[in-house]
């Protein structure tokens, strides 16, 4: 038996091959989760199963673009097949797009978007719930965004992909309540993953200006992300469902 949080709880991490996913794999294994990781870079992805084994952790692997329902399917099916069981998911797999303005996007941008921010999250919430339902609950945590609270400058469908993120967490929390099912959101200020550290050094001033927005004046790191998605995937918040909890220093609260 292991202790921690998510003592034995069998969780699936989308988007686990870097930045928020990777640190959410290693947070939950820490604390007593079994790991079930899916992405789409295999490399990436096989080093992290091995890593968390090494330490001690159970995880598995599968690779999968999670704007395919087969694929998100297939991720839900491998934890149920090899533990019995999904007790949790954090749907994590996102991308940003390049900031430009509105009028000046290019016509697949939008599609592009809202098949990996949104149709991912929905493509996991089907698979995910439909295992939930016969063990008679579970919790799900999808990352939406401060983008989907409040509007960000020169990234209008990732500002409408993190709210429609929210829209779907608040209606699958609604319907499947009564079920045992929690359905929860964190939405992060900006994090220092990959791709914002290259978007940092691409934009020179970008990181100052960020953080001057910011009340705490930083951005996360994408482990202090990963802690608020443990916690709301933990037993600690029973009565917790339907929320958004931003994790961003006090930005949307400015
Ligand atoms: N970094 C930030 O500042 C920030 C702020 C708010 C929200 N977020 C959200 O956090 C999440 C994680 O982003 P990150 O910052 O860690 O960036 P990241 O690029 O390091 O991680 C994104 C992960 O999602 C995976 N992914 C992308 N498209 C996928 C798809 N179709 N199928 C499966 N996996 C896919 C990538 O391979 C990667 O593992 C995203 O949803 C992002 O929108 C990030």
């Amino acid at each position: 038996m292991s202790r921690g949080l998510l003592a034995n709880k069998v969780i699936l991490v989308t988007g686990a091959s870097s930045g928020i996913g990777a640190a959410a794999a290693k947070v939950f294994s820490r604390e007593g989760a079994v790991v079930v990781l899916t992405a789409r870079r295999e490399d990436r992805l096989v080093a992290l199963g091995d890593e968390l084994r090494d330490a001690g952790a159970e995880a598995s692997c599968v690779v999968g673009d999670m704007s395919v329902a087969a694929d998100a399917g297939r991720a839900v099916d491998l934890a149920v097949a090899e533990y019995g069981r999904l007790d949790g998911a954090f749907n994590n797999a996102g991308i940003g797009g390049d900031r430009t303005p509105l009028h000046l996007m290019a016509d697949d941008v939008y599609d592009t978007i809202m098949d990996v921010n949104v149709r991912g999250i929905w493509n996991c919430l089907r698979h995910e719930i439909a295992a939930m339902l016969p063990r008679g609950g579970g919790a799900i945590v999808n990352n939406s965004s401060v983008a989907g609270l409040v509007a960000i400058p020169a990234a209008a469908p990732y500002v409408a992909s993190k709210h429609a993120v929210i829209g779907l967490t608040r209606a699958a929390a609604d319907e499947y309540a009564k079920q045992g099912i929690r359905v929860n959101a964190v939405a992060p200020g900006t994090t220092r993953s990959e791709i914002t550290v290259d978007w940092f050094a691409r934009n020179p001033g970008m990181e100052q200006l960020t953080n001057s927005l910011t009340p705490q004046g930083r951005a996360a790191e994408p482990q202090e992300i990963a802690e608020a998605a443990a916690w709301l995937l933990s037993d600690r918040c029973p009565f917790l469902t339907g929320t958004v909890l931003p994790v961003d220093g006090g930005f949307v609260n400015h």
